[in-house]
């Protein structure tokens, strides 16, 4: 009997910055599962990293850090394709052809560059505003079906579908169209001092964000820290719109202790704030320590990261060199003689 064809997935993180308990909650901790499932590839998308200003060894280091946090996560370099973007030349060369498919008019629209340009307004550089079409040619490289992503990469996600689409009807079926895979609890994480915006690693406020590096007491310290609401209800441990902030730690609780919002809302009634945002910081201590170790082991393992590497990159590239070929055919490129 033909063996099933498991459909594919793809995601990447940018090595930029630190990770924030956000990135792991909406996104890398939903992986995992995945795998058993789909025919997965991740990526830590370096080239993606170059669109803001970066220090070269750290990126090299951030790199690795990532490659190792992947793992530390569960992603599981026998079950998955696990790459570094770089490794594979035909990221690049295929965002050079969607380029000249995607429009200036819909790159200029997006929400993250509009935001990126404000926050680094002396680097608009044009791969800040060419940052989505190589996403779109990450995904499509692949044929990926299904992009398990946070809520703020929904637009980048469809941008990817408008260019599948319309490189189709103008050279024939020739791309998968992919779609999002939400993870609709994890993918809402506030920051801790402004519930009104998601936890972003590029916040300025270290106090705003918990890393997946943060030791215990830096945990604890951040969540004491935290902005809680001061309403009439006060002290009241209660999941509310017109409670953000403490609706915001209610979720991260439920998502690092397993407990349902309700049930935690049950056990901190009349507790008030200080024991509750201590239980929170415990619960995400219990889910950061186990990764960190096993993070910090992988990165003193340096042969077996590169052996990872290696392979992952071998594996990625037989996929994206029989995408790149098909489309430069397509689009009218004469085949070199080999
Ligand atoms: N833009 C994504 C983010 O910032 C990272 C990314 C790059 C990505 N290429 C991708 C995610 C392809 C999914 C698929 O989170």
């Amino acid at each position: 009997m033909a063996e099933e064809v498991k459909k594919r997935v793809f995601s990447g993180v940018q090595p930029t910055g630190k990770v924030t308990l956000g990135n792991y909650l909406g996104a890398i901790r939903n992986w995992k599962p995945l795998q058993d499932n789909y025919d997965c590839l991740f990526c830590v998308v370096d080239l993606h990293s170059l669109t803001v200003s970066q220090v070269p060894a750290e990126l090299r280091k951030n790199t690795l850090d990532l490659t190792a946090l992947y793992i530390a996560c569960g992603i599981d370099p026998d079950k998955s394709i696990l790459f570094i973007q770089s490794h594979v030349h035909e990221h690049a060369e295929l965002a050079w052809i969607l380029d000249t498919v995607a429009y200036v008019g819909e790159l200029n629209r997006m929400t993250q560059f509009k935001d990126k340009s404000r926050r680094h307004a002396d680097n608009i550089n044009m791969g800040l505003m060419n940052y989505p079409v190589l996403m779109a040619s990450d995904i499509l490289l692949y044929q990926a079906e299904y992009i398990p992503v946070g809520k703020d990469q929904v637009q980048h996600v469809e941008l990817t579908r408008d260019i599948a689409e319309r490189f189709n009807a103008r050279y024939s079926e020739t791309f998968v169209v992919p779609q999002c895979l939400l993870n609709k609890a994890g993918s809402s994480i506030k920051s801790l001092q402004d519930p009104s915006a998601k936890m972003s690693k590029s916040d300025v406020n270290d106090n705003a964000i918990v890393t997946l590096s943060d030791e215990p007491d830096v945990i604890r310290r951040k969540l004491r820290r935290a902005v809680t609401d001061s309403d009439s209800d006060a002290h009241c441990v209660r999941h509310s719109a017109d409670k953000p902030g403490v609706s915001n730690l209610l979720n991260i609780y439920s998502l690092c202790s397993g407990e349902s919002v309700a049930e935690a809302e049950r056990r901190f009634e009349g507790k008030g704030y200080g024991v509750f945002k201590d239980a929170v910081a415990d619960s995400i201590i219990a889910v950061l320590e186990p990764i960190q170790a096993e993070q910090k082991r992988l990165l003193a393992d340096k042969g077996y990261l590169e052996a990872v590497l290696k392979s992952g990159a071998e594996k990625a590239s037989r996929i994206a060199q029989k995408t790149l070929t098909k489309v430069y055919r397509k689009v009218g490129l004469v085949p070199q003689i080999r």
